[in-house]
């Protein structure tokens, strides 16, 4: 594998997993040589405090975009920092759906996380719809540049873009690797035409059934650094031969 950007394969558990999963999943990565490529899983919030010792990082699958207060049920960047969380997933596509978290909701939050010390990984992505009208681009650009309104372009630096199209999520329909590969260019591209030298170190993972048979091919397009595993990152094995495949 040329290029590139040093790798990251994140596990996102969705609202699934267990305290026993959490050690299965540390032993398993625990175990095995993986220097080149950083490691993430981000389970619900009351599993985060069973990955220690973890060989690799942890992070939240929200936060909250307030700080602390009246706000029953939400869960702020200084509390996932105090459980060693060094990562967020903000604006995944089922926030978006299911909590109808806004473009700017989404930018809100990428600034609060980074407020915390905490890496954003920002997900977009198009629904079946708009990839079907061939405006997939422009989908993706507005959901970008609320993000770039809110903390500049200079702060794409220390954050992590994760594209999932929203119809390759848990559906079994993987995007092809050159489908992935035009989107992630695209988002380059698009980043490298306000700063070149964060483009370039943008570390851009794809989301949407990656299972260890096909993260090789998705992993090998030179504007693909890793990916963002649902699904398959409840079987530790399956989530290890992922981690191996982004190793090259
Ligand atoms: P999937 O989910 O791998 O099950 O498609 C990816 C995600 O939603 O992050």
């Amino acid at each position: 594998m040329q290029n590139k950007r040093r790798p990251i394969v994140a596990g996102n558990w969705k609202m699934n997993g267990s305290v026993e999963l959490a050690k299965q999943m540390m032993d398993t990565i625990n175990s095995a040589s993986l220097q080149d490529v950083d490691v993430l899983i981000c389970p619900p919030f009351p599993f985060l405090s069973a990955f220690a010792p973890f060989n690799g990082a942890i992070g939240g699958q929200n936060l909250s975009e307030f700080d602390s207060g009246a706000h029953t049920g939400e869960v702020s960047g200084s509390m996932l920092k105090a459980l060693n969380c060094d990562f967020v997933l903000v604006g995944h596509s089922e926030r978006r759906t299911d909590n109808g978290e806004s473009d700017l909701l989404v930018a809100e939050k990428v600034r609060v996380a980074l407020e915390h010390g905490l890496t954003p990984v920002l997900c977009v992505g198009e629904p079946e719809s708009v990839r079907d009208s061939g405006e997939y681009f422009n989908h993706i650009q507005g959901q970008i540049d609320a993000v770039i309104s809110v903390i500049g372009i200079a702060s794409f630096e220390k954050i992590v873009v994760a594209y999932e199209p929203v119809w390759a999520i848990g559906t079994g329909k993987t995007a092809s690797p050159i489908q992935a590969q035009e989107v992630h260019a695209f988002i380059r591209e698009y980043v490298g035409k306000l700063d070149a030298d964060v483009a370039n170190g943008l570390r851009i993972l794809y989301g949407g059934s990656v299972k260890a048979a096909n993260a090789n091919e998705l992993f090998s397009q030179p504007d693909v650094d890793g990916g963002l595993i649902g699904g398959a990152s409840l079987d530790p094995q399956e989530f290890l031969n992922i981690c191996l495949a982004a190793k090259g």
